[in-house]
């Protein structure tokens, strides 16, 4: 029997802090004016010290799991679409998976910049599809504003901090993801880059001195490039489902620029309407910004049970990816005690399993001999 991947919960998580504007003109020489009338942002959320990709993940993987009403120990794997991972090593999602009490879950990053859930979501929709799994976690996260030169005037005003989560779930009925696409064109790379801590450029006095650990970007170029390939990205996953335009409830593009989407708007001859909208509110979140805008256009009633729905992101890579989605599960009236019970049990037990864990890796140390301390810096050589 054919199986398909079902968007059975959906969550986002922003930080608190809003970093308006009129804040950024005091920072670089810009105005509210340029920004709003250049791309549509009025305010973005920006992390706070104790805010990382990981804590954001967590919280809109819990959100999730709560609309979808399972436990996290029923999930099998966890993939985390971001460019601002909470290190370069081990996985954010390993993190999020211990934190989570995922304790059946494997988990691992995916790296494909603002196209990134749509390549985690392609990716997880097939591994259910194949059989090989029922639950699968996709997250897009970022905090971009940790990796931003906050000198630079033409970055520094687009980008903003959150996460967002699918839970996906394999069923016999049609319907879920239907149709995707993944595209790349690596002889664009250098045109939305974080140059340095990579091994082509390892950390050094001067990668920070000259601020190449930061985004850099030819904004021109990334435009050009959107434009063009958003129209084609949505009339080709359109009809790789069998659908026309026609059928499309909503499009949720990712949220870089309020021009990019309307110029997108224009080549499909399609009314603004149809294409959602909240960048004004977060600015670009990267690989957060499609499922943020997912959860939101359902709380507005834009996205219904049996909409269809295409997702689109373009960026670094550079890459570009859709998917056709058919939104066929509503929330449940009422989540079931028990299962919201086993929740709230599985998250305060992986505080505590984390921590058991952590003190007979020390034990184990102390008794066999370690070279790693638990702050994660090697420890000097014996003299
Ligand atoms: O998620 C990844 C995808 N990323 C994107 O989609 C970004 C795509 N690119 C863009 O959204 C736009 O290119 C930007 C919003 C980044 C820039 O808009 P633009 O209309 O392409 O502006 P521009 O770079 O052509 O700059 C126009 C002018 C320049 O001044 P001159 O040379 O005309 O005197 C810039 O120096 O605006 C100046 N400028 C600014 N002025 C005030 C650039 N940034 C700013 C600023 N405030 N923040």
């Amino acid at each position: 029997m054919e199986r398909y991947a079902h968007i059975t919960g959906w969550g986002m998580a922003v930080p608190e802090k809003v970093l308006t504007n009129d804040d950024l003109a005091r920072m670089v020489d810009t105005s509210d004016n340029w920004i709003r009338t250049r791309t549509g942002i009025r305010e973005r959320r920006i992390a706070g010290p104790r805010d990382s990709t990981a804590s954001l993940s967590v919280e809109a993987a819990q959100n999730a799991l709560e609309v979808a009403d399972i436990a996290p120990d029923d999930v099998d794997l966890i993939i985390v679409a971001t460019s601002t991972p909470e290190h370069l090593m081990p996985a954010t999602a390993s993190l999020v998976q211990d934190a989570l009490g995922a304790t059946k879950a494997g988990g691992f990053d995916l790296l494909a910049a603002c196209s990134g859930f749509v390549y985690a979501l392609t990716v997880g929709a097939q591994v259910i599809r194949s059989g090989a799994m029922q639950n699968v976690l996709v997250i897009g996260a970022e905090t971009l504003s940790r990796v931003v030169n906050w000198n630079d005037r033409g970055t520094c005003i687009l980008f903003g901090d959150g996460a967002g989560a699918f839970l996906l779930q394999g069923s016999g009925v049609p319907g879920g993801v239907l149709s995707t696409l993944l595209r790349s064109d690596g002889s664009g790379a250098s045109s939305l880059i974080i140059p340095a801590g990579g091994s082509r450029m390892p950390a050094s006095f001067n990668t920070v001195r000259e601020h190449l650990h930061a985004i850099q970007m030819d904004g021109k170029e990334v435009y050009r490039f959107a434009t063009r390939v958003m129209a084609a990205a949505t009339r080709e996953v359109v009809q790789k489902a069998g659908l026309r335009l026609d059928d499309v409830r909503l499009i949720v593009p990712h949220q870089a620029n309020r021009r990019i989407i309307e110029s997108a708007a224009r080549s499909l001859e399609l009314p603004q309407e149809k294409f959602f909208m909240n960048l004004e509110r977060y600015g670009n979140t990267s690989a957060a910004s499609i499922p943020i805008a997912c959860c939101e256009a359902v709380e507005q009633g834009r996205l219904r049970s049996n909409d269809h729905a295409v997702l689109i992101g373009f960026g670094a890579g550079l890459t570009w990816g859709a998917a056709l989605v058919k939104w066929d599960v509503t929330v449940k009236p009422e989540v079931s005690r028990w299962n919201q019970l086993r929740r709230r049990a599985v998250y305060g037990l992986a505080k505590v399993r984390s921590s058991l864990r952590r003190g007979v890796r020390r034990v184990e140390g102390v008794i066999y001999g370690s070279d790693v301390p638990e702050n994660g810096h090697k420890t000097p050589p014996r003299k």
